[in-house]
């Protein structure tokens, strides 16, 4: 009983720590961005389901049947792909000016698959910029702090070195000496606020980076 308290008391603690607050007159503390354990569902009825087609949730945890609506994550579905469908993304070039084969649309569409005979990725192979990079505006400004980059895997040591700044401000930099996997979960260096989201990459030679899917991930405030 004792060390249960005190679990909890612990939990707590690291909970308080990795929380921040949101939404109107910063009023909504989120804990899902590090931690989803702490969300209080129900809590005065303050958070929205998120269930795919509609269904109820759990009204104390806010779990789903079978699984979240398309664009939501994490285990009570309050997690909100807000680059989903998106309208405001550019990239650098797109190969042979084919919007619907090679355009940066392609990025948001839903579909995850890094092989692009599965499904159509993005390409800016167009010219011989040294940097190449794909753009999301966001259309206001959200704290993010994690992402998913799904990148063509068999172009991987295209990507290496790249980065990902929300606004100018630095999210990520890919540093190692290895290729970076087609999947790339990343947790910014720390939540940025911003409503830009550039990834870039810089190269000498002639280059390209070719993404199929980015996901923002936001805490919902339901
Ligand atoms: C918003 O926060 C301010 C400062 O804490 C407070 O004075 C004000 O009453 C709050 N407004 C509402 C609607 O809660
Ligand atoms: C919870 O809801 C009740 C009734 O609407 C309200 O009086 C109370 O202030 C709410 N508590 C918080 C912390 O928002
Ligand atoms: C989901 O169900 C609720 C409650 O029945 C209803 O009000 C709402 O319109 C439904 N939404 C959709 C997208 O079907
Ligand atoms: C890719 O999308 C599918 C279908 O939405 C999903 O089941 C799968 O978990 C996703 N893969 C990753 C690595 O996120
Ligand atoms: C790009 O570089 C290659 C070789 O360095 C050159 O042959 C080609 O003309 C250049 N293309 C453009 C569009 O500048
Ligand atoms: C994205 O970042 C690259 C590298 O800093 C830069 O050259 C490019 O102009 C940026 N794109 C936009 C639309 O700001």
């Amino acid at each position: 009983m004792a060390s249960l308290i005190l679990g909890s008391v612990f939990l707590g603690l690291i909970i308080h720590i990795q929380s921040y607050n949101f939404g109107y007159n910063n009023s909504y503390t989120s804990h899902c961005l590090n931690d989803e354990r702490s969300y209080k569902f129900g809590y005065n009825n303050s958070f929205t389901c998120h269930c795919l087609n509609n269904e109820t949730c759990d009204t104390v945890t806010g779990r789903c049947g079978s699984g979240c609506s398309r664009g939501w994550r994490g285990p009570s579905c309050q997690r909100e792909n807000i680059a989903s469908d998106s309208m405001f993304v550019s990239q650098s070039g797109v190969f042979n000016n084919r919007q619907d084969l090679y355009g940066p649309k392609l990025v948001v569409d839903g579909y995850n698959d890094t092989n692009r005979n599965i499904h159509y990725c993005s390409d800016t192979d167009t010219d011989n910029s040294t940097w190449q990079w794909w753009f999301i505006d966001l259309q206001e400004e959200y704290p993010i702090g994690y992402l998913k980059i799904f990148h063509k895997y068999d172009r991987l040591y295209v990507f290496k070195g790249f980065s990902v700044h929300i606004d100018d401000k630095l999210c990520f930099q890919h540093t190692d000496t290895s290729d970076p996997p087609a999947v790339f979960p990343i947790e910014c260096y720390g939540t940025l606020t911003g409503r830009y989201l550039n990834i870039s990459r810089y190269s000498e030679t002639k280059n390209y980076i070719a993404l199929c899917e980015v996901e923002i991930y936001v805490c919902s405030q339901g």
